[in-house]
């Protein structure tokens, strides 16, 4: 169900391949007089207008405490290869998420080379998958889709765990023509039911969503890039993170956000793993054994109220956390 100002409407979630098939006019892609053309015709709508003039002024904000070079030096000498540490975890589960990721991109090329628009390029998918299939999530919550390979992941891993619910928060590519078409495109029409979809940009959706929820087990961030998207985004979730939850937040590169939360924080179970040029941070422990769904609920009984920021239990009670990465606690000069 896609929300647009709390009314339901149809269309961007419910656009098929076939559908989309028909705005294929070639791959030449779209001119730089069109693309202004689109951007002013969306600054007409007001709330658009707001988040499309916020997103201007966020780039020339502060990139954080580390320069772009120590920032990137410091997430090269920190990280991890994701598939080593999932095969360690799982062996067979990981191979069922590489699948995932295959039939996911097989699809992706079938869809998006249809389109003569260049959509955003999607999170790390076959992690998304596989971190939903083993932690069993019952609320995922997520920032950005674009076209939707970190939505359609979850969405599977929900599907083939029985139980699970995404809310996703998204705001439309404003540089295309009627750009919530295209919001979503790669999910597949039977995943939809049940899948709560809201457009209007995480400032407006993120207290929406959280209104309908209680807490969340995962949560991905992959929209607005700047610091202050992601600090607001945070402070927003954080609070209502279950008590074993798992934070995952794709281009950690773009600013030092990622490396001030957990200094500032004292979090010291997290990891950074790449992915296609660029790097993911995840906050919580995949290596901790998984309880059951029943099990956590009751964990989040006892804590109820609690925030995992500054609560101990998020970064000591992890019987696993020497094969965390720990921080270096200064980064490279
Ligand atoms: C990198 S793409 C997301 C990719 C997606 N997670 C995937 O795996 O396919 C980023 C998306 O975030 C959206 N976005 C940017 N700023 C936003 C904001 N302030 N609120 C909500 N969505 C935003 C963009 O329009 C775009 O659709």
């Amino acid at each position: 169900m896609l929300h647009d100002s709390d009314e339901t409407i149809q269309g961007a979630a419910g656009t098929t391949p076939a559908v989309s098939a028909k705005l294929v006019k070639g791959r030449a892609g779209l001119s730089a007089a069109r693309k202004l053309a689109n951007i002013l015709s969306a600054a007409l709508n007001t709330t658009q207008a707001r988040v499309m003039l916020k997103k201007i002024l966020k780039r020339l904000e502060k990139r954080g405490s580390l320069s772009r070079e120590q920032n990137h030096a410091w997430l090269q000498s920190n990280h991890q290869d994701f598939a080593t540490l999932a095969v360690a975890i799982d062996p067979d589960l990981w191979s069922e998420s590489q699948q995932f990721g295959q039939e996911l991109r097989s699809r992706a090329t079938a869809v998006l080379s249809r389109l003569d628009v260049n959509l955003s390029g999607g999170g790390y998918y076959p992690m998304l998958y596989f971190v939903t299939r083993w932690a069993k999530p019952d609320c995922i919550v997520e920032t950005g889709v674009a076209a939707g390979y970190s939505s359609q992941a979850f969405l599977m891993a929900i599907r083939r765990n029985g139980t699970g619910r995404l809310h996703s928060s998204d705001f439309p590519l404003f540089r295309l023509p009627d750009p919530r078409r295209f919001i979503g495109i790669l999910v597949e029409e039977t995943l939809r039911e049940g899948w709560d979809l809201h457009v209007n940009g995480d400032e407006a959706n993120l207290p929406v969503i959280l209104s309908r929820i209680q807490q969340v087990d995962v949560f991905h961030y992959d929209s607005d890039k700047s610091y202050s998207g992601r600090a607001h985004a945070m402070s927003l979730i954080t609070e209502r993170m279950s008590h074993q939850g798992l934070i995952i937040m794709d281009d950690v590169q773009d600013n030092s956000f990622f490396f001030d939360y957990i200094t500032n924080n004292n979090i010291s179970e997290f990891s950074i793993f790449d992915f296609e040029n660029k790097y993911i941070g995840l906050i919580g422990s995949l290596v901790r054994p998984q309880s059951s769904t029943l099990e956590r609920r009751s964990v989040r009984g006892e804590v109820s109220g609690g925030s995992p920021y500054g609560d101990p239990d998020w970064s000591s009670d992890s019987p696993n956390s020497d094969s965390m990465i720990t921080p270096s606690s200064k980064p490279h000069e």
